[in-house]
């Protein structure tokens, strides 16, 4: 006997944004594990410069895909929540994802700032030299460095709320919305933005 067929009882994220979503998430992992390593590295040796040049080449890869998801997201909208969603708690989620949005532009930019006003070219996984695209400028730089420093804490605060809401969601399961940001079900009706 054919199993029961569940109704279409909730709309996900479309494909494409599910999958810039999981990238980043992907490669915000790999960029803040590399960018941990570097101080444990020792100065003027060849792993450090593979860390920075990694942990550089991550974060400008970063920075592109975000540069089209801002697109995509401006262009498409997200589904709507459950009508009875918890308005407040709605609010505290969007709040988050516009920070992580914010985020993880500022810190790509800060960091490659933070490199060219030094006065450095920024090699892209060994393949593509990018000149410094800024006049040298020491103070631009030393405040770029300091802000890409400090705003990791925000990124671990961010992602850390952002987590423990999915967490939370999943568990009590009372609305689908880790599903929405996972592949279609048969249950799932794909959102498709006016
Ligand atoms: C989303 C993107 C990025 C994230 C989340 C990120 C995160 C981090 C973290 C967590 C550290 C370790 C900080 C510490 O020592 O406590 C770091 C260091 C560093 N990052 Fe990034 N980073 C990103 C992109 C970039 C880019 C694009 C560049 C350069 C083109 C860059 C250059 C550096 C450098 C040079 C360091 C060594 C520490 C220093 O600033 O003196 N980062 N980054
Ligand atoms: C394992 C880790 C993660 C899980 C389980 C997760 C889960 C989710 C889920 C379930 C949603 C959908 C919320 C909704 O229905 O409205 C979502 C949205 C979102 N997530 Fe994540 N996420 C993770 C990592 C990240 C990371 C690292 C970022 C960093 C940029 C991020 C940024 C966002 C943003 C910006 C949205 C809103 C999407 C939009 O409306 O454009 N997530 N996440």
């Amino acid at each position: 006997m054919a199993a029961p067929v569940e109704p279409l009882d909730f709309e996900g994220y479309g494909a494409v944004a599910k999958l810039l979503h999981w990238l980043i998430a992907a490669l915000a992992v790999i960029v803040i594990g590399l960018g941990l390593a570097i101080p444990g590295a020792p100065r003027e040796t060849a792993g450090r410069e593979v860390l920075l040049t990694l942990h550089r080449s991550v974060g400008l890869s970063i920075l592109a895909v975000m540069v089209f998801r801002v697109a995509w997201r401006w262009t498409h909208k997200p589904p709507p929540l459950p009508p009875d969603f918890p308005k407040l708690v709605a609010l505290t989620a969007h709040l988050d994802q516009a920070l992580l949005y914010v985020l993880f532009l500022v810190m790509p930019i800060s960091g490659y700032v933070n490199a060219a006003a030094a006065g450095h070219t920024v090699s892209f996984f060994g393949i593509v030299s990018i000149p410094p695209l800024l006049a040298e400028n020491v103070r631009l730089s030393q405040t770029a460095d300091a802000l890409h420093l400090a705003m990791q804490f925000f990124i671990y605060l961010g992602v850390g709320a952002h987590l423990a809401g999915a967490l939370l969601h999943f568990i009590v399961a009372q609305h689908r919305i880790m599903e929405r940001m996972l592949p279609q079900r048969r249950t799932q009706r794909r959102h498709d933005p006016a």
